[in-house]
């Protein structure tokens, strides 16, 4: 017996020490760390729990057959995280490169079955140089099982990607197929064309942090969600982001009540808001005022900043919150902000996160580039993705909600369960001026003094229109409210709505516009 354990001893020492000294070495100066001390800073300490150490591939062409490769280039298991179950992988770099392979591949699909068996997160960490070369199509048949896998679990359990070094080619569709990715500034970079094809096609120069590092996909593709400093924060961030979520679809997100007084009543909050309608303010000012002890989890806060999105507490209960931001482009939709926070709601639908809507929006964004951009197409998944998400809908217009953005910022007529509105509150088909415009054309025109007379029906239209009361006289607005008391109506709001349930239509699926 102590023999076989002897074996059993070295023969696990060889998988943890990966690819050795050299390599280990050479993955901290790039000032990454391997795959195992990824999992440990990440996980509840000690509650990691080793699956498929000894899985060895079985290639042989291209001088695979004399290569060792432990672990197989991925350390797959089990273990917590803020006393939760979660299912992990991180892929190896000192191992073949974290090159995937056809026995790779199966350790990571073995764990995303485990993961959705029991209900549980999926957390992925990406470090490869993708398609192991030498392994050809059994390589390319292990990417397709990942993919197949990460579309089946999608709104089944939440799946999370980091990416910590290179994912190229196919194998960043793994992290886009999944909930959130989370990219390391520096040192982590996605694309399906790398520099040198790039250079060899179009002849651009590109290096790889400029075409597809942390930056660029955190704030102009819109691939990535969050970007981090450096490895320690990027994984603590995740650790945050699942406080927010449930194990699965069918559990809600865990009560956790820090004490912040749900009646709390705020009476400056009133005073974020600037006198004149056209002038910006953060609404995420507001925003930390409103919620548990003023925490915002901000979901991909770099990227189509005119709208915020982000996850928080009310009253202990997890919420999705879906903001215009008039800090910036004045809080219009557009392409981006569509697809933002379209791909928000469905997340929190998906796994029983109720959503709150903060409106001030004067509309669309005007422009030939988002028309042929297809804005019509983009700004339909907003409209598609609130009317579809049947959990606990609210809904505050803060100001303006005019034409089709007061429509599609969750409004009454998509089956918001409850629409409060402040008293600056603007709701109409258009703003004053150019309301003023069209209505009174001929008056102002025809008048001795048209700049005046135009004037004077801006006034009057704002008189009669720019205000909540019209939409409040009509029951699309529940209430009009003093500001001061919207925390204390938003956890009412909530409390109330937290039994409620609502069957969609029987069908297939619906078809959202892509
Ligand atoms: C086999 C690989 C490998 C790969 C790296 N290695 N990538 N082995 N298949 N895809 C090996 C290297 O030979 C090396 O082995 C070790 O991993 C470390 O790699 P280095 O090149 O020394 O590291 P570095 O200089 O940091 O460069 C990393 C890299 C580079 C940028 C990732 O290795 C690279 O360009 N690799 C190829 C990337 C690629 O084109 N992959 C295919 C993408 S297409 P030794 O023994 O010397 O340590 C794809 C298709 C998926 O993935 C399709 C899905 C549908």
């Amino acid at each position: 017996m102590e023999e076989k354990l002897k074996e059993l001893e070295e023969r696990r020492a060889k998988v943890l020490a990966g690819g050795g000294p050299k390599r280990v070495a050479a993955q901290h100066a790039k000032g990454k760390m391997t795959a195992r001390e990824r999992i440990e800073m990440l996980l509840d300490p000690g509650t990691f729990v080793e699956l498929d150490a000894f899985v060895e591939h079985r290639a042989t062409e291209l001088g695979m057959d004399k290569i060792d490769a432990p672990g197989e280039g991925v350390v797959t298991g089990y273990g917590m995280i803020n006393g939760r179950n979660v299912c992990v992988f991180a892929q190896d770099f000192t191992v073949i490169g974290g090159s995937l392979g056809e026995m790779h591949a199966a350790k990571i699909c073995k764990v995303m079955d485990l993961a959705v068996k029991i209900g549980c997160p999926l957390i992925g960490i990406n470090d490869s140089g993708g398609a192991r070369i030498q392994e050809g199509v059994d390589a390319l048949s292990g990417y397709g099982e990942i993919f197949y896998r990460n579309t089946l679990a999608s709104g089944v359990i939440p799946q999370i990607s980091v990416i910590m070094g290179p994912c190229a080619g196919g194998a960043v569709y793994s992290p886009a197929l999944t909930d959130f990715v989370f990219m390391t500034e520096g040192s982590s970079n996605m694309f399906i064309t790398g520099p040198q094809v790039i250079k060899a096609v179009t002849g651009e120069d590109v290096s790889p942090e400029e075409l597809g590092g942390a930056r660029i996909h955190s704030e102009v593709s819109g691939v990535a969600h969050f970007s981090l400093p450096d490895e320690q924060s990027t994984l603590e961030a995740i650790r945050k982001l699942l406080s927010y979520l449930p194990q699965n679809n069918i559990e809600d997100p865990p009560l956790i009540d820090i004490g912040d007084d749900p009646t709390r009543t705020d009476d400056s909050i009133a005073d974020l808001m600037p006198d004149s309608p056209n002038k910006p303010y953060d609404v995420r000012d507001i925003i930390i005022r409103l919620v548990d002890a003023g925490d915002f989890f901000e979901v991909q806060p770099g990227y189509a900043k005119n709208i915020v999105t982000g996850f928080a507490r009310l009253a202990g209960r997890s919420i999705g919150i879906i903001a215009n931001q008039p800090k910036h482009l004045a809080g219009v939709l557009d392409i981006n902000a569509s697809d933002k926070a379209a791909r928000f709601i469905r997340f929190c639908d998906a796994f029983n996160v109720p959503l709150l809507t903060l409106s001030d929006t004067a509309g669309y964004l005007p422009g030939v580039e988002q028309e042929h951009g297809g804005v019509i197409r983009h700004g339909a998944k907003l409209l598609y993705a609130y009317s579809e998400a049947s959990v606990p809908k609210i809904t505050v217009i803060l100001r303006k909600a005019y034409g089709g953005a007061y429509i599609a910022m969750c409004s009454r007529h998509l089956a918001a369960d409850q629409v409060f509105a402040w008293p600056t509150a603007e709701i109409a088909v258009m703003g004053p001026e150019g309301a003023a415009n069209i209505i009174f054309k001929k008056e102002i025109e025809e008048s001795a003094d048209p700049e005046a007379t135009r004037k004077e029906k801006i006034e009057e239209y704002k008189r009669s229109f720019a205000n909540p009361y019209k939409a409040a006289a009509r029951g699309y607005v529940d209430d009009v409210i003093d500001p001061a008391h919207t925390r204390m109506r938003l956890s009412n709001a909530l409390n109330t709505l937290l039994g409620k349930r609502q069957s969609l239509p029987s069908r297939k699926h619906g078809n959202i516009p892509v």
